[in-house]
């Protein structure tokens, strides 16, 4: 009797740290298994359909399923923008571009280079197709970009009733979390004019913003900024004094221009930059909608850094380095952090300019 306890005190002795080791085996394979499968947060699978696709580097990447059509959401449009409810968009067809192969793409930048390419304020076609292939999953120094053109056609007769371009940017190293979206360019054409196809055209970024937030892990209500470069006003130009107005009676503000001497970079072909001498940085007004605060008086001069280095950040992604440092040298002149700035209407000055 006793040899037999002796025993199986002798198999209890040896079975025990086997099964605890075997125990402790199962559950890092399996949390193993679980880490591997979980390339976007949990709230972001929910947030809208995504495929994912394996990838030659061992980090998967996740292809966005974007939504075929941008969402109308009333609460999104700016505070000047709600007639737009009303807008008869029954006759249109509005398509959310994720791809350059996408024929909506060529359609969409044919129509923004009629109207902005001979000012050099469009960027060129391999630039915006390299941004096409960003993804708020795999951050960029420090930033999550999405970049989206949505192309709005007649149903009648498939032309062009509005393009529209923007780049979500999520702050992910921020003192405090935040998303910016750069506004590039609304077009509409003159047939939908007045009609609040515009309107739509300037609310459409806040979703894109949202959803920039869900794939990079912050959350939906991260702060958003929408903002837009401007041309200044000037004499003799008087075509640049309507797009202030848009963005004015919208309910956008402008960055006092007397305090802030906000620069584009250079978005001419390279081989023109070094043939004419080096790039060209272009002195712009900085237009906000910082969603939520519209009726503010002011922006801090940390907050108003954090955007035009948010801005400058993604143009670095795809322009030579050399041309975006003569932009970041502006900053040297910007107000420091804890200044004060007005915020000023779009059209100040133009009275007397235009
Ligand atoms: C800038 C641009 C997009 C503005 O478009 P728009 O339709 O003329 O401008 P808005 O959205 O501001 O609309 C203008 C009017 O439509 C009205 N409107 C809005 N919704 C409406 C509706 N449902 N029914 C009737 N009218 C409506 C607005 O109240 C506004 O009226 P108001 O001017 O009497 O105040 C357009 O002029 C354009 O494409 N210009 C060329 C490209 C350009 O310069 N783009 C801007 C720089 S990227």
């Amino acid at each position: 009797m006793e040899l037999v306890f002796i025993f199986l005190l002798l198999i209890a002795v040896v079975s025990i740290p086997l099964l605890v080791v075997f125990c402790m085996a199962f559950i890092a394979q399996t949390a193993a298994e679980a880490a591997s499968n979980e390339v976007l947060p949990p709230d972001a699978r929910n947030a809208f359909p995504v495929e994912l696709t394996g990838h030659a580097s061992s980090v998967p990447v996740a292809t966005l399923a974007m939504p075929v059509a941008p969402p109308f959401i009333p609460a999104d449009l700016s505070p000047g923008d709600t007639r737009a409810v009303d807008a008869d968009v029954s006759g249109l067809t509005f398509r959310v571009v994720r791809s350059p192969s996408d024929m909506a793409f060529d359609v969409g930048y044919r129509a923004l280079w009629n109207e902005f390419g001979e000012a050099h304020e469009v960027e060129t076609r391999d630039v915006l197709e390299r941004r096409l292939a960003w993804h708020p999953a795999n951050p960029v120094d420090g930033v999550s970009l999405l970049y989206e053109m949505i192309v709005v056609t007649k149903n009648t007769d498939l032309s062009v009733a509005g393009v529209r371009d923007h780049t979500a940017i999520v702050g992910l190293e921020r003192a405090l979390p935040c998303v910016l979206v750069h506004l590039s360019h609304n077009w509409v054409a003159p047939e939908f004019r007045g009609k609040g196809l515009a309107g739509w055209m300037r609310a459409f970024p806040v979703d894109t913003a949202r959803r920039a937030c869900r794939v990079a892990g912050l959350p939906a209500s991260t702060p958003i900024t929408l903002v837009a470069e401007m041309e200044h006003p000037e004499a003799g130009l008087p075509d640049r004094i309507p797009r202030l107005r848009a963005y004015e009676k919208a309910g956008f503000m402008c960055v006092d221009p007397e305090q802030v001497p906000y620069h584009q970079p250079d978005f001419r072909e390279p081989s023109i930059i070094d043939a004419t001498g080096g790039a060209r940085p272009l002195p712009f007004r900085l237009i906000l909608r910082r969603v939520g605060r519209e009726q503010e008086t002011h922006v801090s001069g940390a907050e108003l850094q954090e955007i035009v280095e948010m801005l400058y950040t993604m143009y670095a992604t795809s322009f030579r380095a050399q041309d975006v440092a003569v932009v970041r040298a502006t900053l040297a002149r910007y107000p420091s952090g804890d200044a004060r700035i007005k915020l000023v209407k779009p059209t100040l000055g133009a009275t007397e300019a235009g």
